[in-house]
């Protein structure tokens, strides 16, 4: 397995070309299985997500062709894949290829509204917590969609088609608003999302699934109100940037110091962190193209913070933030309220000298002068990259185990972090 070996100490200097992001392309990718015609999108990160994804929609009968390179591009430009969901031979997704991502159970949407059936395997509990997907069924069962759960998997029928309903999540979903979202564009009538997630994710599709024919009012907003169409066309979409990746990169320079440019982004897809980072002494502006992140000098200051559904702190940028925090200049406390087990990283935070304390949803961070080098791993991808961010100051060597995890969500990282400074490189395994 590949390690990744960090020196710290360097700080952060240049430009990062940020990523379509992982978390839009999933879903975009999984719409293509609402129309017969071709769905191209532009700017999908180069992912083991996607891959697997592009796997589990190939099992189904969908045709998939990647444009090549050309001729000046480089192996961070994102790829153009065109999806071709016309003969689907197959509407079960089992749990070995759902097992490996769980954003591959959104499929059960698109199949039951077009075909009317689907049976996918039930994904299971995973590394930051035990994620359920009752909300997910809950939604297709309001749209008219028998569902059964038999052997581990929801099978879920609809031979007359999905009838549009009123579906209030209890609590905010991005799963959920995804699934709610795709199944409404194909069902007969009306639906209302309340309490819909507004993720700007969840803005992408809605944008994609209206250029494909779709009726959609009141995405990014917590009320969705979707008119049923009895077909879906197909279209040319491009991925938005990576919120996720250019807060980590935000991060990263935030604790080295230096000057960045996180480039081909948008600073109100993360505007809640990048307040934060103000907060801490960092300096934030706006560039043409993205964000310019600076810190010369001074030390961090202390930030408390509480991850909150979109516009709120992303929980996707916990881990990271806490490695910033194990930095600052005093004790910063920071709760998670997503996910009931997404503090994996502390421990491993710990073995390069961080002071973290848990008590119940919160973490309490006291700073330190200095972190040491050390082997780490991690258990999920957010997590892995908050010891890469931190690894960037310790002193010393800091191997990163378990790089599979980096390589399911950032694009390139070792490359995009070398390139301004940072002493990082693969160890083939
Ligand atoms: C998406 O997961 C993201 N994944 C996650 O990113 C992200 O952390 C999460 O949204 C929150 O922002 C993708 O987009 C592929 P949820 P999702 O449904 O949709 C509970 C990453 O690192 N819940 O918004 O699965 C759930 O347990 C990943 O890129 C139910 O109780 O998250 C959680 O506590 C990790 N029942 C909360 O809701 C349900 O049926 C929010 O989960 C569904 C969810």
């Amino acid at each position: 397995m590949d390690r990744i070996r960090i020196r710290g100490g360097a700080p952060l200097n240049g430009l990062i070309p940020i990523s379509g992001a992982k978390n839009a392309a999933l879903p975009l990718m999984i719409a293509s299985l609402l129309t017969e015609e071709n769905l191209e999108l532009g700017n999908v990160p180069r992912l083991a997500d996607i891959s697997s994804l592009l796997r589990i929609m190939s099992n189904f009968g969908v045709d998939h062709s990647i444009a090549g390179r050309r001729p000046g591009q480089s192996s961070e430009t994102g790829q153009t894949i065109r999806l071709t969901a016309k003969n689907i031979i197959d509407t079960t997704a089992p749990y070995e290829l759902v097992s490996t991502m769980r954003a591959s159970f959104w499929v059960i949407a698109p199949l039951v509204a077009r075909f009317g059936h689907a049976k996918v395997s039930m994904p299971g509990g995973c590394a930051i917590g035990t994620r359920p997907v009752d909300l997910l069924i809950m939604a297709l069962a309001k749209l008219g969609a028998a569902i059964e759960i038999e052997g581990g998997y929801v099978v879920a029928t609809a031979p007359k088609g999905l009838i549009g309903a009123e579906i209030d999540f209890p609590k905010v979903t991005v799963g959920g608003t995804h699934v709610a979202l795709m199944a409404a564009t194909l069902a007969q009538g009306t639906t209302v999302i309340r309490n819909a997630a507004r993720e700007p994710e969840v803005v992408d599709l809605a944008e994609c699934l209206i250029k494909m024919g779709a009726r959609i009012e009141g995405a990014g907003t917590s009320e969705i109100v979707v008119e049923g169409v009895s077909r879906l066309g197909g279209t040319s979409h491009d991925v938005m940037p990576d919120r996720i990746e250019t807060g980590t990169y935000a991060m990263a320079v935030a604790m080295t110091g230096g000057d960045l440019i996180l480039d081909n982004t948008r600073p109100e897809y993360l505007q809640a962190a990048l307040d934060v980072l103000g907060q801490a002494g960092v300096e934030v502006s706006s560039t043409h193209g993205g964000i310019r992140i600076r810190r010369n000098g001074n030390g961090i200051q202390p930030v408390d913070v509480t991850t909150d559904p979109f516009p709120g702190f992303p929980t996707d940028l916990q881990a990271q933030f806490m490695a910033l925090m194990t930095r600052a200049n005093g004790t910063s406390r920071i709760r998670e309220t997503i996910f009931e087990n997404r503090f994996m990283h502390v421990q491993e935070l710990a073995r390069l000298g961080a002071q973290i304390r848990l008590d119940g949803d919160s973490a309490y961070v006291d700073g330190v002068a200095g972190l040491k080098g050390a082997p780490v791993m991690a258990t999920d991808l957010r997590a892995s990259v908050s010891l890469v961010i931190a690894g960037l100051v310790a002193e010393g060597e800091t191997t990163i185990n378990r790089v599979y995890h980096l390589d399911r969500g950032f694009e390139a990282l070792e490359a995009k972090l070398a390139r301004c400074g940072a002493q990082i490189e693969r160890l083939r395994g």
